[in-house]
C-alpha cells in the first residue's frame, strides 16, 4: 500500500512519518495472539484466562435499574459538562464515611469519564517541554505517555521486591529532582499488588513538599483492599496540600465500562484539572452519573466485591504454593504477582517473565501477563469467569493438575 499524502505530517509523538510502519508486537498483543493459537492447537483444553484484568459481572441489577430508569428522564439528555452537583455530593459522602475524608464537593471533587482520562489529562496541568514526572513501574502507563506527548520526560521508580514494592524516592538524581513537577504513584498497586502505609504517604507529602512536586495518587483498585482497611492518600495529614486522588467505580463496583470516576484533593489541582476537561469532553452521560450516585451510596457493593476477589486470591495462592511459586496474598488489587519460575524440569529455561509467560498459554493454556521492568514476575489476575464457588473450586484444581504435570524449576 503506498503511502497517503499525509504521511509525512504524523506527530513525533506517535512516530512522526514511520506512524503505522512499526513490526514491535506489543506485549497485550503477543499474549492475544498466543491464546488464539492455544485454543486451535488444543481445542480439546479449556483455556484458563488469568491474564484479563477486568472484573468478571456486571454491575448490580440495582445499579442497573436505576440507569435504566434514569435513561427515560429528559432532564438527562444534555450536556453534562464538569458533571452534576449530585454526583460531587455524593462523592464527598462516600470520601467522609469510607475514609473520614472531607471534601467540598463544589471545589475539591470532578467527575472524570474513568480515571483512565483523569490520568491523561491531569499531565496537561503542569508538564511543559522539558518538565519530568516521576513514575513508578511496572505500572498504569498512561500519565507517562501524555507526560511526554507535551515534550516532557519520565523518569521510572522501579519497585522492587527488595524494597517491597515502595518506589525509592531517596535514589533520584538531582538533576531530574529539580525538572521534576509530577509524581505518580498507585495503591494498591498495579501490578504488584502492594498497598501502602500511611507512613509511606507521610514521606510522600514530606517529598512533595520539599521538592515542590505534585502527587497524583490513583487510587483505582481502593475498594479491593485485604490488608487492613482501605487507605486514602487524602487521609494523611497534608496531602490535600501536595494532590489529588483518582477514583474509579470500575473495579470496586463492577462497573468497568460504564465510564466514570472522579479527582478529589487540593482545590486549584482539581480546578486546573476541571479546566483541562472541560476542553476535552462535555462530561459523562447524567443517567450514568445517577447509577453512579446508586452505586456509591450501597456500600454492600464494594464490600462483596472484596470478599469475592479475597477468596479467589486466597485460593490462588494457596495452589500456585503447592505448584512451588513464592507467593502470599497481595495486600490488594485482583492481581497476583509473583516471580517467574526459571525453567521446566529437562528444559526449557526461562530468560524473562514473557518466556515463561508464553511457555504457560503455549503448553498448558493457562495464561498470565508477563512483568520484566524490575525483575521477572508473572501476574494472576483472579478476573476470570466462574459463577459460584464450586467453579472456582473446579478451576483451582484444574489450574494445580496442570502446572504440576510440567515440574517447575524456580
Ligand atoms: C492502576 C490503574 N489505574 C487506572 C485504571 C483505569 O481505570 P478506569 O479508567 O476504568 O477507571 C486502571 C485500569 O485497569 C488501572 O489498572
Amino acid at each position: 500500500m503506498s503511502d497517503p499524502y499525509f504521511q509525512k505530517l504524523f506527530a513525533q509523538r506517535i512516530g512522526g512519518a514511520n506512524y503505522g510502519k512499526g513490526t514491535e508486537i506489543y506485549k497485550f498483543e503477543k499474549i492475544k495472539r498466543a491464546k488464539r493459537k492455544a485454543l486451535a492447537d488444543h481445542p480439546e483444553r479449556d483455556l484458563i484466562d488469568f491474564g484479563i484484568g477486568e472484573n468478571d459481572v456486571m454491575a448490580p441489577r440495582a445499579v442497573r435499574e436505576e440507569m435504566a430508569a434514569e435513561i427515560g428522564r429528559p432532564e438527562n439528555r444534555g450536556y453534562a459538562d464538569n458533571g452534576i452537583p449530585e454526583f460531587k455530593e455524593a462523592v464527598a459522602q462516600f470520601m467522609d464515611q469510607q475514609f473520614g475524608v472531607n471534601l467540598d464537593p463544589t471545589t475539591e471533587v470532578n467527575h472524570c469519564i474513568g480515571s483512565k482520562t483523569a490520568l491523561a489529562m491531569l499531565p496537561a496541568t503542569l508538564i511543559d517541554p522539558g518538565d519530568v514526572t516521576l513514575m513508578t513501574t511496572p505500572g498504569y502507563p498512561v500519565a507517562g505517555t501524555h507526560t511526554r506527548y507535551y515534550g516532557g520526560e519520565v523518569h521510572a521508580l522501579p519497585l522492587l521486591a527488595e524494597n517491597d514494592f515502595l518506589p525509592d524516592l531517596d535514589s533520584i538524581p538531582a538533576d531530574i529532582l529539580s525538572r521534576a513537577k509530577l509524581l505518580v504513584i498507585n495503591y494498591p498497586n498495579s501490578p504488584t499488588g502492594k498497598v501502602a502505609t500511611a507512613e509511606f504517604y507521610a514521606k510522600v507529602i514530606d517529598f512533595a513538599k520539599r521538592n515542590e512536586i505534585v502527587v497524583v495518587q490513583d487510587a483505582a483498585h481502593i475498594m479491593l483492599t485485604f490488608e487492613g482497611k482501605p487507605l486514602s492518600f487524602l487521609q494523611v495529614p497534608g496531602a490535600k496540600d501536595v494532590g489529588v486522588e483518582v477514583h474509579s467505580l470500575s473495579k470496586g463496583w463492577n462497573m468497568i465500562g460504564w465510564r466514570i470516576g472522579w479527582v478529589c484533593g487540593n482545590e486549584r489541582l482539581v480546578s486546573a484539572f476541571a479546566d483541562v476537561k472541560d476542553n476535552c469532553d462535555s462530561g459523562q452521560f447524567i443517567a450514568i452519573q445517577r447509577a453512579a450516585i446508586a452505586a456509591l451510596d450501597d456500600p454492600e457493593i464494594p464490600e462483596l466485591t472484596r470478599e469475592k476477589y479475597g477468596r479467589r486470591l486466597e485460593k490462588l495462592v494457596d495452589v500456585l504454593r503447592r505448584c512451588g511459586f513464592e507467593c502470599a496474598m497481595p495486600g490488594g488489587s485482583y492481581f497476583l504477582y509473583t516471580p517467574t519460575p526459571k525453567g521446566v524440569a529437562g528444559g526449557p529455561t526461562f530468560d524473562s517473565a514473557e518466556a515463561a509467560s508464553q511457555f504457560l498459554i503455549t503448553e498448558q493454556s493457562i495464561c498470565t501477563v508477563p512483568w520484566d521492568d524490575a525483575g521477572a514476575f508473572l501476574r494472576f489476575s483472579v478476573t476470570y469467569e466462574a459463577h459460584d464457588e464450586a467453579a472456582e473450586d473446579a478451576l483451582m484444581a484444574e489450574t494445580e493438575e496442570r502446572l504440576k504435570a510440567i515440574e517447575l524449576l524456580f
